[in-house]
């Protein structure tokens, strides 16, 4: 197992100059948001996970935890759960304790060198479990390691990820999800609409975790590419837009300045904003379209008594 993902963490590690290059010569800049998570960023999320304005992890682990023996019973026993972007592996724990004789685990995350410690842990604890760990990028296609004998596949997108694609783009991420799990159930987790003043603090902590998170794409570029962005010269900025019913995030250049990159200079004039990401927020009934348009057919769900977090059962058709 450890060869194998050695090799993916290392063949895939290399996109990143290419992504920030193109990205910041558009012109809207961006950086794609994937390139949030690397060791650093992914151990920064994690903290953003424990943030008292972060109702989405307490929430949807709530969820879990109230419902895992109904949908262990909806998944069957010695089923394969194949995640999609796993980050710490915490909340498939609690769906690996309450499933019948699950056969297998499939970590698959673009954080390469992050995952290969949480496979390790995950190892420990879970010695009878066959973990087969992928480190790529889930919205090219993908082989799936093979894991022979289990019962059944199910999918396991959990974190609310699916909301940083547009609704077009998510519809055709689940569709290729469930190409790739060839049939068999999908549970994803998704945010909800709400008050607009919960959604702005969550992404906009008191204690700056967002905002570090948001500028590690720059401290990320200046470790790894030799870069050199001025980190103190670029502010965090996350508003919501209620109109497309989303958070976007940028990182807005303070002054007139230029940057280092492996393949040239780039230039930002103050007050010019490179987008890091978006957010976009569901009502359940439009999400379950969404999923439907995508070739599934959406079964349970379950939410909180606020309407915060909402966790999906699709099953292919
Ligand atoms: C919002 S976090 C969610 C983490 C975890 N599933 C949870 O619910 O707490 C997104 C995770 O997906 C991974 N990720 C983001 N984009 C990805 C992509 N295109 N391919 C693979 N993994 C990706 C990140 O590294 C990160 O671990």
């Amino acid at each position: 197992m450890d060869a194998r993902l050695a090799e993916t963490i290392e063949s895939f590690d290399d996109s990143f100059a290419r992504g920030l290059s193109e990205g910041l010569r558009r012109a809207q800049k961006e950086i794609p948001c994937k390139y949030f998570y690397d060791a650093e960023g992914s151990a920064l999320f994690e903290a953003i996970c424990a943030l008292p304005e972060y109702y989405q992890t307490r929430t949807e682990v709530a969820l879990l935890r109230r419902h895992a023996a109904e949908i262990a019973g909806l998944i069957g026993a010695r089923a394969e759960i194949v995640e999609f972007g796993a980050g710490s592996a915490r909340k498939v724990r609690i769906l690996l304790d309450a499933l019948e004789s699950p056969h297998g685990y499939s970590p698959i995350d673009i954080s390469g060198a992050y995952l290969r410690g949480v496979v390790q842990r995950l190892a420990a604890d879970y010695p009878r479990l066959r973990l087969a760990p992928l480190a790529g990028d889930f919205t090219l296609p993908l082989q799936l390691p093979a894991l022979a004998g289990a019962a059944r596949r199910a999918g396991f997108f959990p974190g609310g990820t699916i909301g940083n694609f547009t609704p077009d783009a998510a519809m055709a991420l689940l569709r290729r999800m469930r190409e790739m799990l060839g049939g068999g159930g999908l549970l994803v987790g998704v945010d909800l609409v709400k008050d607009p003043a919960l959604l702005h603090a969550a992404y906009n902590d008191a204690a700056g975790i967002t905002a570090a998170f948001n500028k590690n794409l720059l401290a990320r570029a200046n470790r790894e590419l030799a870069a050199d962005f001025d980190l103190d010269a670029f502010a965090h900025y996350a508003p919501y837009n209620p109109k497309a019913q989303r958070i976007e995030m940028y990182l807005v250049s303070l002054k007139r300045q230029s940057a280092r990159l492996p393949d040239g200079m780039v230039e930002f004039s103050a007050g010019e904003a490179i987008h890091t990401e978006d957010s976009h927020k569901y009502s359940i009934e439009s999400f379950r379209e969404i999923a439907a348009r995508a070739g599934f057919s959406p079964r349970a769900v379950w939410t909180d008594e606020n309407r915060l977090f909402s966790l999906h059962w699709l099953e292919a058709r």
